[in-house]
């Protein structure tokens, strides 16, 4: 696992972007995994001022999104679909078609589950997931006890997402209970992932991510098991790791052919 911590959320944003150009420029074809919630957004900024710039085309690229909630209508200004129009596919290249966003309406969740890990694999499988982490420790919507090796399904929130993603619907008791997920065994397949953690609500889970055991209570944990995982952090995240000399050391003799 690689550690990089930046001194703010826009630097660490700037380094992600990086990542995804860096991808894009060898295979514009690319598969990307995508993620909501408050963290990406500045991402998604700059990769549309690097799209406007005219370093970015997503004419090729294919996006699957992490989840989504169970019965909200696409419209809903909550919905992870809304949110990825807002901050990101209005702005951009992609191709309509070429967008997959789990379907929080459909009638049989199981069968539209397993349809959208058959996409996934149609199209080459993930080539780059961006994840962000719950202040437990989830990954896309897994909670923690989750099972590691879990396919796209339908989850239960627990109270805590509930109350962090209140702000989005107005009161925790129109926060959906149930949303469609990746699983930890899908996420695991992506070739590459981009954890970004900013803020100290996310200190412990990072520091138990990087450097605690390998735990379904702590999702995120599993990515110690990924051979191609990169966590970038702002200070505040960083502050509950034990390790953060090492890993600042090892960023900085970062050979030039090796950057990303
Ligand atoms: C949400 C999403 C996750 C996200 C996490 C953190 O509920 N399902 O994909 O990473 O919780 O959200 P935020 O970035 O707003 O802290």
């Amino acid at each position: 696992m690689e550690v990089i911590i930046q001194p703010d959320p826009q630097a660490a944003s700037a380094v992600a972007a990086r990542i995804i150009s860096h991808t894009l420029r060898d295979k514009p074809n690319a598969v990307l995994g995508l993620a909501t919630g408050s963290t990406p957004i500045l991402l998604y900024n700059e990769l549309v001022r690097m799209h406007r710039a005219g370093y970015l085309d997503f004419s090729q690229v294919t996006t699957f999104n992490l989840d989504e909630y169970v019965g909200l209508q696409p419209a809903h200004p909550a919905s992870y679909y809304s949110f990825m129009f807002e901050h990101l596919f209005n702005h951009i290249n992609v191709k309509r078609e070429n967008i997959n966003i789990p379907n929080g309406l459909a009638d049989d969740i199981p069968g539209h589950c397993r349809a959208y890990e058959e996409r996934i694999k149609a199209c080459g499988g993930i080539d780059l997931q961006i994840l962000g982490v719950g202040t437990e420790g989830h990954i896309g919507f897994n909670e923690p006890t989750s099972s590691l090796g879990s396919r796209t399904r339908s989850k239960t929130l627990t109270p805590r997402t509930r109350f962090d993603n209140a702000p989005y619907f107005g009161s925790e008791s129109k926060v959906p209970r149930h949303v469609i997920t990746m699983g930890i065994g899908t996420i695991m397949e992506a070739r590459t992932v981009v954890l970004i953690a900013y803020g100290s609500s996310k200190a412990n889970a990072i520091a138990q991510t990087v450097e605690g055991p390998v735990s379904s209570m702590m999702p995120a944990s599993i990515l110690q098991m990924h051979p191609v995982a990169k966590v970038i952090t702002d200070e505040a995240a960083a502050s509950q790791l034990r390790n953060t000399s090492y890993y600042r050391w090892v960023y900085e003799q970062k050979p030039e052919w090796q950057q990303f």
